[in-house]
């Protein structure tokens, strides 16, 4: 599963203002593209769905072409956590419209937020995970049951804190825009959390490099290979 975000030198990944903040550039939408094309589903937590309006399809029509000719569909299945269920039916996700040539939308989200939630089947299949709260685990699951094995996860802060610190990441690729926000940042990549990627278990860095102004780094974690090695008297 891999986490993938543009943020600030300082860690936000957005700012008070009312209007998205652009954080990269074209060549850094085009990598995040690449990336969208080569995974089977991407998902957002409601707050970037509230916020950003985003689409999460695959932009380039030579990248959707290729999905299509290798039997898949043109873009990833795109899913949304939200407890709440409180999701705006005339979001742009949720137009099937003619010029959407995006996947499925799957809402995962709570036993309440199930009962609350406006969208009909047309929009999205809502998915109840547990009572009170989404079961990120249990979400995992039922992507991997709808063939999903490389999933895509475009923030926000909430969510990529939610991943991270059940430790269900193995990728984080953040483009690092070279200024900072201070009082005027918004949501953060992360935010307080026991996260287990601590000092004691680093990621590990395995691509740095710029694309214009944009330091790209993805790191990877490290797993652990414990060996028995029984002692010999
Ligand atoms: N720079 C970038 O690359 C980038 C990318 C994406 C977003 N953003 C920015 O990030 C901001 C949004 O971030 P955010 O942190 O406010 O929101 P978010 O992470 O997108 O979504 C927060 C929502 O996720 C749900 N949630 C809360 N805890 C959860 C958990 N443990 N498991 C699953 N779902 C959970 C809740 O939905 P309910 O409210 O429905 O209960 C919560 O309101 C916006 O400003 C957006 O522009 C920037």
């Amino acid at each position: 599963m891999i986490v993938s975000a543009a943020m600030s030198l300082d860690g936000f990944l957005d700012d008070v203002a009312e209007e998205r903040l652009v954080l990269s550039n074209a060549a850094d939408f085009d990598r995040v593209d690449a990336v969208r094309a080569g995974v089977d589903a991407i998902a957002v937590g409601a707050g970037t769905v509230r916020a950003d309006d985003p689409r999460l399809l695959v932009r380039s029509p030579e990248r959707r072409a290729e999905r299509v000719s290798a039997g898949r569909p043109a873009s990833p299945l795109r899913a949304v956590f939200s407890p709440s269920g409180e999701l705006d039916p005339s979001a742009r996700l949720f137009d099937r419209g003619a010029e959407d040539v995006g996947g499925r939308v799957v809402v995962y989200t709570s036993a309440a937020g199930a009962r609350a939630c406006p969208l009909g089947p047309e929009a999205a299949e809502v998915v109840a995970t547990a009572e009170r709260e989404v079961d990120l685990a249990a979400a995992l699951a039922d992507l991997a049951g709808r063939g999903v094995a490389r999933l895509l996860v475009e923030g926000g802060g909430t969510v990529h804190t939610a991943f991270l610190s059940a430790d269900l990441v193995d990728e984080v690729h953040v483009a690092v825009a070279p200024f900072l926000l201070g009082d005027r940042g918004g949501a953060r990549f992360v935010y307080e959390a026991a996260f287990p990627q601590g000092p004691g278990r680093p990621l590990r860095l395995a691509e740095a490099r710029a694309i214009g102004a944009i330091a790209l780094l993805v790191y990877r974690r490290v797993n652990v290979l414990y060996v028995y090695a029984p002692m010999i008297p």
